[in-house]
């Protein structure tokens, strides 16, 4: 089994005083959780802050989207380096809701990943289907797409550092999560699709799930073979139901 990696992913939500509440209690209900990944991504503008009360916790920083230059003349934009110099240690990348209200296409997220590993922060690269094209039976076809675009000119060398998510967009912040059964179909597709691309090393690659993951459902999805994880949006807000997620009840699992 693959160490999990649980990822809170906070959005465009609180201010530093909400933050700060947030991890404090975080940090108390996740003591001692040492054979997992915890990870979060405020806003940009609480990271800084944020990084001093982690200190000596197990819950790392992520960001929630990153510029692909390094610096220079782009209003309005943070690059990979300064993200990386204000603490973080995961980005993530291609989220469904950039690319739908930022025109985030395949070849941005593929730019991104590249800025990403050049800062060394880990990307955690994220594809799904909508619920037309799921209804039009293209789901495998849509993330074969967005993979094979994300992923293009990268050796496995690169890869390996990479965490992919599997976010049906019809399961974000619906409440209506995928079933354990149809996310293990994808991932375990993905899985493949990765294997024939670049060998041995995608048994090795992270791919968590993510659309209405709750404390409710966490258990049935992390019991299956291929979701190594979760990304997590509304109950990540919510310490103790994030915390509860993290505490996910471990059941032995064996890849086919
Ligand atoms: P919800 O957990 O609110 O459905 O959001 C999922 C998500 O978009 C995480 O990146």
């Amino acid at each position: 089994m693959l160490r999990p990696l649980i990822a809170g992913n906070w959005k465009m939500n609180t201010t530093i005083s909400q933050g700060v509440e947030l991890v404090m209690r975080l940090r108390e209900l996740t003591r001692g959780a040492e054979d997992i990944d915890i990870v979060i991504a405020p806003p940009y503008t609480s990271i800084y802050h944020l990084r001093f009360l982690l200190a000596g916790s197990p819950i790392k920083l992520a960001a929630q989207n990153l510029y692909i230059e390094k610096n220079g003349a782009y209003t309005g934009e943070v690059s990979a380096e300064m993200l990386r110099d204000v603490g973080c240690e995961y980005a993530i990348i291609g989220h469904s809701e950039r690319r739908r209200y930022f025109n985030e296409t395949d070849e941005t997220v593929n730019k991104k990943i590249f800025a990403s590993l050049r800062a060394n922060l880990k990307p955690v690269v994220c594809v799904g289907e909508t619920l037309d094209e799921r209804k039009d039976n293209k789901t495998l076809g849509v993330v074969k797409r967005q993979i094979k675009g994300a992923l293009k000119g990268l050796g496995p060398g690169m890869v390996k550092d990479l965490v992919l998510a599997y976010e049906p967009v019809w399961a974000i912040g619906t409440g209506i999560n995928a079933t354990p059964e149809q996310a293990e179909e994808v991932h375990n597709r993905l899985r493949d699709l990765l294997c024939e691309e670049y060998g041995m090393v995608a048994n090795d690659l992270r791919i968590i799930y993510g659309g209405s993951v709750k404390p409710e459902n966490i258990d049935e999805l992390m019991a299956q073979p291929n979701i190594d994880g979760a990304l997590v949006g509304g109950a990540s807000l919510n310490a103790d139901d994030f915390a509860r997620i993290a505490r996910f009840k471990k059941s032995p699992k064996g890849r086919s």
